[in-house]
């Protein structure tokens, strides 16, 4: 079976090809990093303008790479939130045109399932492959970490609708997805966009033990997360003091060059600045692991999954490995290409979905804070 996938939830334009749940014919991201850079941020309208734009070429392009017709396409799956309501909308229309002019089925896939989907395309892909990789079995606790989520839920095979997967969720950020707090913090200090890939290259150079951001306590639930006290603490180190003058000097370096490298952007911080960096990463890293493995804890799961873009991280990877070791879990994560946004994911949980028997009508539509799993 054969599925396109369409994702356009926030600011990545994305189509897939892909075949069974598990080949990969396609996997095309335009990414819209040059346009939100000189913002600091996703702007919203620009981001639905720019999907408008560019949605055609991707799709376009994903047949070309797969070397298919839109006919030879058995279905199409598309994100149908949660996101940006009008990023959302344009990628659900435009693949719900193409479903309707050319008869083929329709399904619509949560983002945050279509990046659980990515480890397991990752895992099968690689099994496929003939490597030797443990198989990532369920049932699960998962990590999704990325600029617009932090959320643990728990996955099992649903008995009902099998093979469609059950999720709840366990617990969720009270204010900023990681993500957010890695790009907050680097556009603060001057470092660039998006902040988090920025911060991972500059924090090997730093003292992460520096500076002692404390440990985040949550009431209620203790799954939940929470980043706005991280990002707060830094404020208030960095606002009229020598690591704001020199930001500003950073600031007046960018307007010079158009992309600077890592390395630039490192001649360009203090050591003090790399051990503020190195510190943050460590503050939230820490508390990612921390909450995941009490999660696994709780649940009594072995198996843990990490999707989403903060997946990417170097040291979230090391402290799970090192988890992973010493107690006994099992961690699976995507390669870089699946973690960040893709439609590739959301062709995978496509599949299973359609297997199930599931299809979408005509009045499928985008919700901007649509959830996933019973809370
Ligand atoms: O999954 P994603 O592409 O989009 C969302 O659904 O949000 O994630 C993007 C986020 C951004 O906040 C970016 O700074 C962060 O993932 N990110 C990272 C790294 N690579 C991307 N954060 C920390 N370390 C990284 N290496
Ligand atoms: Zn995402």
């Amino acid at each position: 079976m054969l599925v396109l996938g369409i994702e356009s939830s926030c600011d990545e334009t994305a189509a897939a090809v892909v075949a069974d749940g598990v080949g990969i014919r396609a996997n095309i991201v335009a990414s819209q990093v040059l346009t939100h850079e000189k913002y600091g941020g996703v702007v919203p309208e620009l981001a639905s303008r720019e999907h408008l734009r560019t949605i055609e070429p991707v799709v376009g392009e994903a047949c070309r790479q797969a070397q298919v017709t839109l006919r030879d396409l058995d279905a199409i799956a598309v994100t149908e939130g949660p996101g940006l309501i009008g990023s959302l909308l344009v990628g659900l229309v435009y693949a719900k045109a193409l479903a309707f002019s050319l008869h083929k089925p329709l399904v619509g896939v949560n983002h945050l399932e279509g990046h659980i989907h990515s480890v397991l395309l990752e895992n099968k892909m690689k099994r496929a492959e003939g490597n030797p990789v443990a198989e990532a079995r369920l049932p699960a606790v998962v990590l999704v970490v990325s600029g617009g989520h932090t959320t643990l839920f728990r996955i099992t095979d649903n008995p009902q609708t099998s093979p469609v997967f059950a999720y709840s969720r366990l617990g969720h950020t009270r204010d900023d997805a990681a993500g957010e707090a890695f790009d907050k913090v680097s556009k603060l200090l001057v470092l660039g966009y998006p902040g988090g890939p920025i911060i991972d290259r500059l924090s090997p150079f730093g003292n992460p033990q520096a500076v002692d951001f404390g440990h985040v306590k949550m009431k209620g639930n203790p799954l939940d997360f929470s980043f706005s006290g991280i990002k707060t603490a830094m404020l208030y180190r960095v606002r009229g003091t020598h690591f704001a003058s020199e930001a500003e000097e950073r600031r007046a370096w960018r307007k010079t060059v158009d992309h600077p490298t890592h390395e630039d952007i490192r001649a360009h911080c203090s050591q003090e600045t790399l051990d503020l960096v190195a510190s943050f990463q460590n503050a939230v890293v820490e508390d990612l692991v921390k909450r995941t493995l009490a999660a696994a804890d709780a649940c009594r799961f072995d198996t843990i999954f990490v999707a989403g873009g903060v997946a990417c991280n170097s040291l979230l990877r090391q402290r799970f490995a090192e988890a992973s070791q010493q107690q006994g879990f099992q961690v699976f994560f995507p390669s870089p290409a699946l973690s960040t946004d893709n439609a590739a994911m959301i062709a995978a949980a496509g599949y299973y979905k359609l297997q199930a028997g599931e299809r979408a009508g005509v009045s499928l539509t985008a919700h901007a804070s649509l959830p996933l799993g019973f809370k």
